[in-house]
């Protein structure tokens, strides 16, 4: 039988790691936000930050909207292209009355969160900050700091806990290395 766990090389990031981070993270924003009588809305990226916003959300506590956007600026192989399309739009009436944090799996070349930024700001919101769960800062084609980090990751090609290769992987319940022989092949 086939089992996804044969093509990771090795474990970056586990099970008990990626919670203690994401619980971190959750009281990091329920600090920021706690005097706040603003609207919150998280906005996760399908999909690869779907695994992230699930986990993430359960942990905070003070109120939030939740909202989704499909972006996407990979193509099916490793390398970024550098342009965005957005697939999914974010469409609500209320865009004016909203502070927005964008839930994203991981900041490579730092080009989809730096148009986000900017593109929900034209849009008209109130305020837009950026919560990354994986940050690779050697990657970067552009300057751009998250306002909050899981952690720091070396220049390696990551899957799991919702990251994929080829739209695999995503299921795995922590953050490996992917065996370069399966995109080398
Ligand atoms: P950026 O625009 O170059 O910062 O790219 C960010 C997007 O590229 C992420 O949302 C991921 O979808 C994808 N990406 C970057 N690095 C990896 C990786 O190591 N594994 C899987 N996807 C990645
Ligand atoms: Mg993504």
């Amino acid at each position: 039988m086939k089992n996804i766990k044969d093509d990771v090389l090795s474990v970056l990031v586990s099970e008990e790691e990626l919670d203690k981070m994401v619980t971190r993270i959750a009281a990091e924003i329920d600090r920021d936000y706690a005097d706040s009588d603003k609207k919150l809305v998280l906005v996760c990226i399908l999909k690869g930050s779907l695994v992230f916003m699930g986990d993430l959300m359960k942990k905070i506590t003070v109120p939030v909207e939740i909202d989704c956007m499909k972006v996407s600026s990979y193509g099916a192989g490793t390398q970024s292209t550098g342009q965005i399309h957005i697939a999914l739009d974010l469409i609500r009436p209320d865009i004016d009355t909203c502070d927005f944090l964008i839930i994203e799996d991981i900041i490579d070349s730092g080009v989809t969160l730096s148009h986000l930024t900017k593109y929900l700001m034209l849009k008209g919101a109130k305020s837009v900050k950026t919560c990354t769960l994986l940050d690779k800062p050697s990657r970067r084609k552009v300057d751009f700091v998250p306002d909050y980090r899981g952690t720091e990751i070396p220049d390696e090609f990551v899957i799991g806990y919702g990251l994929d290769y080829a739209e695999k992987y995503r299921a795995l319940p922590f953050v490996g290395i992917l065996k370069p022989e399966v995109y080398l092949k």
